[in-house]
């Protein structure tokens, strides 16, 4: 029978095999917890994926929503060309301020822009400002509002782009009858226009690790070829 500590065991195997030591991603994570931000950051694992899927796809813009200390923006700016752009939006000041030190220590500070303010205003704002579409969208902020945040993504990406939602599963709690838990409806809302919506075809991966058991929602933009 498996659990969390041998889930977190096997993170670990794969990180010290797989991956190079960072000192800006481990600087990012200790300035985070000294500064008391809450550890929901994705983990390496999964930074690494955010990493690999922004490389497969060749991004050269990326939406991210819901910055926290900026560890997973770190993993996904990383993956971006010197001309490259990701802009991150965060509501809390606090956060925003750690995650801006924290991606200059990275020397990302020319790729990566953190916007602050609520993401449903400062979408619009984006929108405005013509940025071009993103090739790839990273949604992990506030859950009720996933629905609302894919709606903009779709509105600023293009066909072929990559639209990843984290969270999706937790610990189950996707297919429990807990109607009064927002952020389990902000995932059922996601997944029911997900499933009227002919612009994108999406899988839901679920997952286990030193984040415990969740998922990742995976969609491409206006796919026309039908999945075998
Ligand atoms: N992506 C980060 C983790 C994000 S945690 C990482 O993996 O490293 C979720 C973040 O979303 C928190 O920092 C929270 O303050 C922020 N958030 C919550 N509601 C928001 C909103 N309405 N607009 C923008 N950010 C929001
Ligand atoms: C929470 C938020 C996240 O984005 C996450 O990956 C894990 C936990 C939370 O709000 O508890
Ligand atoms: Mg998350």
């Amino acid at each position: 029978m498996s659990d969390q500590s041998q889930w977190n065991a096997v993170d670990q195997y794969f990180i010290d095999r797989l991956f190079t030591d960072d000192e800006a991603l481990g600087a990012a994570l200790r300035s985070s917890a000294a500064a008391g931000l809450p550890p929901i950051n994705v983990s390496p694992n999964q930074g690494k994926l955010l990493w690999l899927l922004a490389r497969m796809c060749g991004a050269r813009r990326i939406l991210e929503v819901g910055t926290l200390g900026g560890y997973s923006s770190i993993w996904m700016g990383r993956a971006l060309p010197e001309d490259g752009k990701l802009i991150t939006l965060e509501s809390d000041p606090r956060h925003a301020a750690v995650a801006t030190e924290n991606i200059a220590r990275a020397g990302l500070s020319k790729i990566v822009e953190v916007r602050l303010g609520p993401a449903l205003d400062s979408l619009p704002v984006i929108e405005s400002q013509k940025p071009g579409p993103f090739d790839l969208v990273f949604i992990d902020a506030d859950k009720p509002s996933n629905a609302d945040y894919f709606e903009w993504a779709l509105k600023l990406t293009r066909p072929g782009s990559v639209i990843i939602v984290d969270n999706v599963v937790r610990n189950g709690a996707v297919v429990e009858a807990n109607l009064d838990d927002p952020r389990v409806n902000g995932v059922h809302r996601l997944t029911e226009m997900l499933s009227r919506e002919s612009r994108v075809s999406a899988t839901a991966i679920q997952t286990v690790g030193t984040k415990g058991y969740d998922g990742f929602l995976i969609a491409l933009v206006s796919d026309t070829i039908p999945p075998r």
